[in-house]
């Protein structure tokens, strides 16, 4: 597709964003922007509680938790029995660990770059003896193969790390760490929370065990849902020992004789899902669907180019990675007060975000190279350039 039907795609679909009517929205990477279609979808749930009671539960509710299963499921190129649903990705991973035996294989290998979450659940288990080994990133940007090379070993239970990293918005070779984890009988968990929707994922391609993301952010759904993807027959073999009443066979027999797992990834589920989000990740996820992933990479790819340049042009140094093809729609644009910066933007109309030592800029396909060139506008007049690295 030509670079100006990408640019008509933005167009089109802007309306349905009404933040862009007050603010330049560049932040999709803490928060989607709340598309109208989510919040008539609200609207619908609401209602639906309204007419329904908890009735809704057998009349709608079930049912649209097994859509939001399955749009998942398309979108990572899964089928519907290998996707559960979860609160958080915190709570996801602690119901993945749980499954896990340290006893034999101790080690789990993950990055510095990884979001804290991932790397905290393994920390907290000293009581089981966990050993993390948390790789280091000699240019703060990525973690080299070589170094997941070196670490994984017959002692490793699980690689986890992220498929892009929040930090600094480098795409990761994923398939090539899930078979350096299966070349030592590791698992593999990949944190897909910054990818999906902004890049095509195939989970079976990248042949990684266990996939988690969440509806927030590219998936422009909204708070208090994330999905795992659990390969088929790992997910009849791990039994979590974090469990709940939606993860059970006869859910709704109410047998306490006996806990009867799941045969599929929904056994990782554990309680009543926030069916608001529900109904908000459904039009969320549909919208992106319909738009489709690679277009939507296409598109956010030019705008990350085009954002990195103004930067460089304007005398910012930005963190990234070196090749084009492995970075993804964050970018990070090096500040000495970063939070002064974010608020200067903000006066300005602009809403971004910062992390220690830059500002942040998530360009999503809604956005334009006119909200590119606002942004470095005003990072410009605010002053900071920091070049160097
Ligand atoms: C890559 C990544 N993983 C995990 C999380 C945290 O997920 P949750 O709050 O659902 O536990 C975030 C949140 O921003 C994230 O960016």
């Amino acid at each position: 597709m030509p670079e100006a039907d990408l640019y008509e795609l933005a167009e089109r679909y802007r309306p349905e964003f009404p933040i862009f009517r007050s603010a330049v929205y560049l932040n999709t990477c803490s928060l989607g922007a709340l598309c109208r279609r989510a919040r008539a979808a609200l609207r619908e749930f609401a209602d639906l509680w309204d007419r329904w009671g908890a009735a809704a539960w057998y009349e709608h509710w079930l049912a649209a938790a097994q859509e939001v299963r399955a749009d998942f499921a398309r979108l990572v190129a899964a089928s519907d029995e290998e996707t559960a649903l979860a609160p958080s990705i915190s709570a996801a991973l602690a119901s993945v660990v749980s499954a896990l035996d340290f006893r034999a294989r101790p080690k789990v290998v993950t990055t510095e770059l990884d979001f804290p979450t991932v790397v905290y659940h393994f920390l907290a288990r000293r009581d089981l003896d966990v050993e993390p080994v948390v790789l280091r990133s000699p240019d703060g940007v990525s973690v080299p193969l070589d170094a997941f090379a070196g670490a994984i070993d017959e002692r490793t239970a699980l690689v986890a790390t992220s498929h892009v990293y929040y930090t600094t918005g480098a795409i990761q070779d994923v398939a090539a760490i899930a078979r350096l984890a299966h070349a030592k009988g590791a698992l593999c968990l990949i944190d897909a929370y910054q990818s999906t929707g902004q890049l095509p994922v195939n989970a079976r391609e990248l042949g990684v065990d266990i996939l988690l993301s969440g509806a927030l952010k590219w998936l422009l759904g909204g708070q208090g849902l994330a999905f795992l993807f659990v390969r088929r027959q790992l997910g009849e073999r791990l039994s979590p020992t974090t469990v709940g009443w939606f993860g059970v066979e006869g859910q709704f027999e109410f047998d306490v004789g006996a806990l009867r797992l799941r045969n599929d990834a929904r056994r990782f589920e554990m309680g009543t899902p926030a069916v608001p989000t529900l109904y908000m990740a459904r039009a969320g996820l549909r919208l992106v669907s319909e738009i489709g992933v690679e277009r939507i990479r296409r598109r956010v790819a030019s705008l990350t180019e085009d954002l990195r340049a103004r930067a460089l042009d304007a005398g910012f140094s930005v963190r990234g990675a070196g090749d084009a093809a492995a970075r993804s729609a964050i970018v990070m644009i090096e500040h000495p007060e970063p939070a002064a910066a974010v608020g200067r933007l903000m006066a300005g109309g602009v809403i971004a975000d910062h992390r220690p030592g830059a500002v942040r800029l998530s360009p999503h396909f809604y956005n334009t190279t006119a909200d590119n060139e606002r942004a470095i506008a005003l990072l410009s007049e605010a002053g900071g350039r920091a070049r160097g690295r």
